[in-house]
């Protein structure tokens, strides 16, 4: 699977509120485009830590900072990126699979909700830049031969 920088979306989820506080709902296949399998946090990062790198071969994700706030670069390996800042409770990204992500500038209260379609399996990381890249090209190629 291909993915293009234009298939990463920024997700604003409605906020239910009332004078008790404020609830988000988050739904597979209705708030995110997929039906949910795993979720994971990150809490705890230093500011100068560098998360992710890495892109996967079937996985999609949400990212929502539920608290706190940090940024996410998403790289197309054809010469395309873009930095999304989440930074509220109600808003997350969502990425397709074969996107390579770095997560950072978290902030001290930053939790980092991931939500996937997918349980985890190690062989479908990609953790090599220069593979990956790799790949998306050997992709791109397999998508120019015309038969
Ligand atoms: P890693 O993918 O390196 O985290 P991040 O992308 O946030 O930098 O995961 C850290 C460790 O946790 C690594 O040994 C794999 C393991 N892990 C699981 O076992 N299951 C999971 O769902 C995730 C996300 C990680």
């Amino acid at each position: 699977m291909q993915s293009k920088i234009e298939d990463v979306k920024f997700l604003e989820f409605s906020q239910h509120g009332d004078e008790r506080g404020r609830l988000v709902i988050v739904e597979g296949d209705r708030d995110v485009p997929f039906p949910i399998e795993r979720l994971f946090y990150i809490y705890g990062s230093d500011n100068d830590v560098v998360r992710g790198c890495h892109a996967n071969r079937k996985s999609k994700f949400v990212l929502i900072n539920v608290a706190g706030q940090s940024k996410v670069k998403v790289i197309d390996g054809k010469g395309n990126q873009i930095i999304y800042c989440l930074t509220r409770p109600h808003t997350g990204i969502y990425l397709p699979p074969m996107i390579w992500k770095e997560m950072y500038d978290f902030s001290p209260d930053s939790v980092l909700l991931c939500i996937s379609s997918e349980h985890y399996e190690a062989s479908e990381y990609i953790r090599d830049y220069d593979e990956y890249v790799k790949e998306v090209n050997a992709a791109a190629s397999d998508n120019d031969i015309i038969e």
